[in-house]
């Protein structure tokens, strides 16, 4: 029985790179589906689609083509054959990626997709370590480890900007108030939203990393992966 790992928890809260040193650690594949509903946002600003209009994002939830490859080392995102790594990480796609994310149409087009990408891991042997909102409580309910990390929101905002600030210097992100701004805005809509908010599955463990380095987080997963296996 090949390992399933679940990763939920609020932006910010460090699980792309608890994830990713998962993967690592244990060889098992990593899938960021965050970036699948940042993909499609993407899309939808490309196209002047109104994300303002729950009804026009839904119309347009199945045009894009979107693929991601499953490797820690070199996580790509395509839309359309576009590579959009970089792009779907700029400011305008954080501030309206929760509107995108709340519309059921493209919930249940992705949960699809995600579903099959783990069954696909687990059948080949491979396992897989899968982060986002929903994972343990929608996506994969019948996870081996599930995990909801999270952190003080202060605390998350300065590691967001940090993080935008390496990966694009020059841009308009990496500032702590912005970064503490889209959070708390995120952390609201994806909370608050009807269509699988972000909550924690009872059979859930909490890790509170506010006060944790990266190794002590993948090394508390790894032990709860360890102790299901
Ligand atoms: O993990 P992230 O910050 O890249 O996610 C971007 C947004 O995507 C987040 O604000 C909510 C949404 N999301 C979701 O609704 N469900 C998921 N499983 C993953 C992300």
């Amino acid at each position: 029985m090949s390992l399933i790992i679940a990763i939920d928890g609020p932006a910010g809260a460090g699980k792309s790179s608890a994830a990713k040193g998962v993967s690592r650690l244990l060889d098992v594949d990593y899938i960021d589906t965050g970036a699948m509903y940042r993909a499609l946002t993407w899309w939808m600003l490309e196209h002047d689609v109104d994300i303002d209009d729950p009804a026009s994002i839904a119309s347009h939830a199945e045009d894009p083509q979107v693929e991601i490859t499953w490797d820690p080392e070199q996580s790509r995102v395509c839309v359309d054959g576009i590579d959009v790594t970089v792009a779907i990480r700029e400011q305008q796609v954080s501030a309206r990626v929760s509107q995108v994310s709340a519309v059921p149409a493209i919930r249940s087009r992705l949960v699809q997709m995600q579903r099959a990408m783990a069954y696909e891991s687990a059948r080949s042997g491979r396992g897989v370590v899968m982060e986002g909102r929903d994972i343990g409580t929608v996506v994969l309910p019948d996870a081996s480890v599930k995990v909801f990390l999270t952190a003080d929101v202060d605390v998350r905002a300065a590691r967001r900007a940090a993080e935008d600030h390496v990966r694009n210097p020059d841009s308009s992100t990496g500032h702590l108030d912005s970064a503490l701004a889209n959070l708390k805005d995120r952390d609201a809509i994806d909370s608050s939203r009807a269509a699988s908010p972000l909550t924690m599955a009872p059979d859930a463990t909490l890790i509170d990393a506010t006060d944790m380095s990266l190794d002590e987080v993948v090394a508390a997963i790894a032990a709860l992966a360890g102790e299901r296996s």
